[in-house]
């Protein structure tokens, strides 16, 4: 099968690649990187489209950006871009598509209420963050609430621009697959980690963060109380993820798109993690340090149940394993 990879030479998209090659596909790369195009532009997409029969869409603008000077920027590479692709493909005939999405559609996690069961809080309030007062409540009756898993069919809460663009390429990939039966399969990716994971910027992961900060000797600084979740997973899974799912695209119903939470199934505190990385690298031990960012979720830990039913999927990385690999490995 002769695939097409956006964002091939980027740090999850780069290990598509080598899966997709691994498992004998035909892989055509573009990225902007390398000097291959940009997915904005329709003529660039012309020249690598021909005789394509899936597209793994990875090129986007990541991250939770500085502040609304960065709309633009994200609005044009993931929406427009996602547009014009789509576009493209309609062009060519191409019917397959799997497109990285993300955890960040959801929002907050999902909580269990004791008295009311299952509730989705909404942004945590400056003046509880400014205390110290880090969980979120019960929307109903203000009373705690515990985490649990959130599962594919949680309502899209978007909170930053990237995660609005994220939604929204999900949506016009659907709006595609409708209008041309094609197939799409959106992979929610919880927190990628691994070797080429860009160094650290405004735009990096934690994982990422904290592994710079060590490798220059400064502790990791752990935000908040340090014991907010997420679900940590290797970009390696992440790209056997890619691979799955495009494998069963053909079985699909047409004019479809599914959408599959992509996550080792086993959360982890921050500052588990960042315990973890100092570990490994022999210190600086992390200081936890109260600070807080208004646009961050408490805990966002996912159900990979429906992605190991229907795709076959399961994490095969271990936390203590990939932390360690990831300590030392080369980032991006
Ligand atoms: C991250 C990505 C998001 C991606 C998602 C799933 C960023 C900024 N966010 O979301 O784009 O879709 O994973 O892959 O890339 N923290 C610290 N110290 C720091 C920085 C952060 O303790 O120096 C804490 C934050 O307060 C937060 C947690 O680490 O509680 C995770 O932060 P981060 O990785 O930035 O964002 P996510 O919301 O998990």
């Amino acid at each position: 099968m002769r695939t097409l990879v956006t964002g091939a030479a980027g740090f999850i998209g780069s290990h598509v690649v080598e899966a997709l090659e691994e498992a004998g596909h035909e892989v055509v790369g573009l990225d902007l990187r390398d000097g291959g195009g940009d997915v904005r532009d329709r003529a660039a997409l012309d020249r690598v489209l021909g005789g394509v029969d899936a597209v793994v869409h990875q090129a986007a603008k990541v991250g939770l950006g500085v502040n609304v000077a960065d709309l633009p920027d994200y609005a044009s590479t993931n929406v427009l871009g996602t547009a014009t692709l789509l576009a493209a493909m309609a062009g060519h005939g191409v019917e397959r598509l799997v497109l990285a999405s993300s955890m960040v559609v959801y929002g907050e996690g999902a909580y269990e209420c004791a008295e009311h069961g299952g509730v989705r809080p909404g942004p945590r309030a400056e003046h509880d963050l400014a205390r110290g007062d880090f969980e979120p409540r019960c929307p109903r009756c203000g009373l705690a609430v515990s985490p649990a898993a959130i599962g594919e069919d949680a309502p899209a809460d978007p909170r930053n621009a990237y995660a609005t663009t994220k939604l929204a390429q999900e949506h016009l990939a659907a709006n595609w697959a409708r209008e041309t039966g094609g197939v799409a399969v959106a992979l929610r990716y919880h927190n990628v980690y691994g070797p080429r994971m860009p160094r650290d910027t405004p735009y990096a992961g934690v994982a990422a963060i904290f592994r710079s900060a060590l490798e220059a000797g400064r502790a990791p600084r752990v935000f908040e109380d340090g014991r907010q979740r997420r679900d940590f997973v290797h970009v390696r899974d992440v790209a056997r993820a890619n691979l799955a799912a495009l494998g069963g695209l053909g079985t699909r119903a047409p004019g479809t798109l599914s959408a599959y939470n992509i996550a080792s199934g086993e959360p982890h505190t921050v500052g588990e993690m960042a315990a973890a990385l100092a570990g490994e690298r022999g210190g600086p031990a992390p200081v936890t340090t109260g600070e807080y960012r208004l646009g961050d979720v408490r805990h966002i830990v996912a159900g990979p149940q429906r992605a190991a039913a229907e795709l076959g999927f399961r994490a095969a990385i271990p936390f203590a394993d990939g932390m360690k690999e990831f300590s030392t490995a080369r980032l991006g």
